[in-house]
């Protein structure tokens, strides 16, 4: 399916602006080294923090942060499809599972919310509460959590292990797909906003958009044409760049 070409040079400007509006979601392919980095999370004591994701896999590690090493961790994956909350604050590890087939290539909305002891997991609307053990329910000291990670952990954790609160972590199967609109509240906000990303594995695809090509070129020769007024008569591929490279993903239908 992958067929890398050359944008026409003078398309270039009317590329990069289609792109724009549809980059608000980012692609993790999965590597050994793939992952996205943002900023701490303030979860405080009634925190939330959303995003959304589309995968066509089961298994992968979608979010992970914790207090520096010592307890305290949230980490949201995919297991057989299903969506798991394994998280501490202090009393011991809580699991919370929801969700099924959730590696189906559709878009689904993953919500954490923080209600002193209680912590909600919910997908698509549908959420399951976890209480906590002990007697603080904050998560870590701001100073000292780790950022939050998306898709993987960056590989140079893996000779500090004594920095994760949750080692295994490292161990885990990457995210293979798409993220966006991760919102939560960071650094000493309690307004909840959306997060830009602070950085990434460097072979993770910088932008991605959509490429339509005229149904009579649907065989995507090399002279198909990229019509950005057509989505009834083409048909259009989600597309990563690199560079100056077109990479065609998947058909949008
Ligand atoms: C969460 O708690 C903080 C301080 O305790 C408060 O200022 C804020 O309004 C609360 N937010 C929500 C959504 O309840
Ligand atoms: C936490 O959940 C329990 C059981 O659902 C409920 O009784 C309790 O009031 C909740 N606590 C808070 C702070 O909402």
């Amino acid at each position: 399916m992958r067929h890398p070409s050359l944008i026409p040079a003078p398309l270039l400007p009317v590329v990069l602006l289609l792109v724009c509006q549809v980059a608000r979601s980012f692609l993790l392919e999965g590597s050994a080294t793939s992952y996205a980095q943002f900023r701490k999370w303030n979860a405080g004591l009634n925190g939330t923090l959303e995003f959304e994701f589309k995968t066509e896999q089961g298994n992968g590690l979608l979010l992970y942060t914790d207090d520096g090493g010592t307890y305290d961790f949230f980490e949201v994956k995919l297991v057989e499809s299903a969506l798991r909350l394994r998280y501490n604050l202090g009393g011991g590890a809580q699991i919370v599972t929801v969700g099924h087939d959730l590696g189906d290539g559709h878009w689904h909305k993953v919500q954490i919310t923080r209600c002193n002891e209680n912590t909600t997991l919910t997908v698509d609307g549908v959420g399951a509460v976890s209480t906590s053990r002990g007697k603080e329910f904050e998560f870590g000291k701001l100073a000292g959590n780790s950022d939050v990670y998306v898709g993987g952990m960056p590989s140079w954790y893996n000779s500090k292990l004594t920095l994760l609160a949750l080692p295994s972590v490292i161990f885990e199967p990457r995210f293979n797909g798409f993220i966006r609109n991760l919102v939560y509240a960071d650094g000493e906000n309690t307004m909840p906003r959306r997060q830009e990303m602070k950085s990434r594995d460097a072979k993770v695809r910088k932008y991605f958009g959509m490429r339509c090509y005229k149904k009579i070129c649907s065989s995507k020769s090399p002279n198909a044409i990229l019509d950005l007024n057509c989505r009834s008569s083409c048909k259009c591929f989600v597309t990563v760049i690199n560079d100056q490279t077109f990479e065609d993903l998947s058909e949008i239908t």
